[in-house]
């Protein structure tokens, strides 16, 4: 990917972040920042359709800010916010909406999801649906499109709304004039397998079966010897690929320790115990150093609030020039 072009990643601030985030979806946000122009963002505007806590949207928040910092986020290099920092996001939204088809947003996954289970449940269609979710698509177009980004990053399932935020730039620029608006281009994040979880599935909050990245290590400990296994006997061969243990370690060992874990499973001889105990010391050692910045940060959430104001700053600022253009094509003025 070359140097100019902006990639844009937005994180949901929905959950404290666990091992599953941290390798299908933080690690590569912030290996591709590291060679890009980038801009991440805490989108705590859109947790609001499902979070009715203030403080649990705060707490997830710094959790997430905490996060990526700790684990290297350089936020000198890569403009790094909260979402609600920057007004222009919501201004944008509020205009972008008169271009947006009604029909687009029934067509959304999530909304259809939702309308589908109520239909199953024999509900109303709409129950359980307010605004936010139903124009969630609008607000998301407007954060791609203010900071002129060329490139989204994204899981599979947020790639429709990428394809939203295009056709909107599309149809805004062929009413108000082309080139007013960039148009942006997913890219498909490679899927690393399942992480599994404490009980054998994906890693999830709603299954509440995840390991949090910075749990602290006597907690890690416990958590990895929780880890669900079959009643194999210590001298029995097992298979590695139907094992969460193994298929964990896969993602904080190097090649030759992968393969020696492999062996150990496959040759029989080792019990599951020592086989968490070996997964345990290598998650640990990855991370325990960035858990001490981790936890120095959360404990400290002036600093974190210090480097989002800042961030937010510089958000604004190549903000401000693109909502004007669409202002002025709009309204025939610049925004307040
Ligand atoms: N919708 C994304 C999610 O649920 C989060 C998000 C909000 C986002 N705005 C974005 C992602 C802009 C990429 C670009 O994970």
């Amino acid at each position: 990917m070359s140097d100019d072009k902006i990639v844009l990643t937005g994180i949901k601030p929905t959950g404290t972040p666990h091992l599953g985030n941290y390798v299908g979806a933080i690690k590569p946000v912030l290996e591709m920042a590291q060679n890009n122009k980038s801009v991440i963002f805490i989108a705590d505007m859109h947790a609001l359709n499902t979070i009715e806590d203030a403080k649990i949207v705060s707490k997830y928040s710094y959790e997430i800010a905490a996060t990526f910092l700790a684990l290297g986020l350089n936020p000198e290099k890569t403009i790094f916010f909260r979402q609600s920092d920057v007004p222009e996001v919501t201004q944008l939204a509020a205009l972008l909406s008169n271009v947006t088809p009604k029909g687009l947003m029934n067509r959304a996954h999530s909304y259809k999801a939702k309308i589908e289970k109520n239909k199953e449940q024999g509900e109303d269609i709409d129950a359980g649906v307010n605004m936010g979710l139903y124009t969630y698509p609008i607000l998301m177009a407007a954060d791609i499109l203010l900071y002129g980004s060329d490139i989204v990053p994204v899981g599979k399932d947020q790639k429709q709304h990428v394809e939203f935020a295009r056709d909107i730039a599309g149809s805004f620029n062929h009413i108000y004039g082309k080139d007013i608006l960039k148009l942006p281009e997913p890219y498909i994040r490679e899927e690393t397998g399942i992480i599994p979880g404490l009980d054998g599935r994906k890693m999830s909050k709603s299954y509440d079966n995840y390991i949090p990245i910075f749990a602290p290590e006597n907690q890690l400990k416990k958590l990895v010897m929780r880890i669900v296994t079959d009643s194999k006997t210590p001298d029995e061969p097992k298979n590695p690929d139907e094992s969460s243990i193994f298929n964990l370690y896969k993602h904080f060992a190097s090649a030759t320790e992968i393969e020696d874990l492999r062996q150990r499973f496959v040759h029989g001889g080792m019990g599951y115990g020592t086989a968490k105990q070996i997964l345990f010391d290598a998650i640990n050692e990855k991370l325990k150093n960035a858990r001490a910045r981790y936890e120095n940060l959360i404990n400290n959430p002036g600093e974190i609030d210090a480097i989002l104001v800042s961030g937010a700053k510089k958000a604004r600022a190549l903000a401000k020039p693109v909502l004007n253009r669409v202002s002025n094509a709009m309204l025939g003025k610049d925004i307040a």
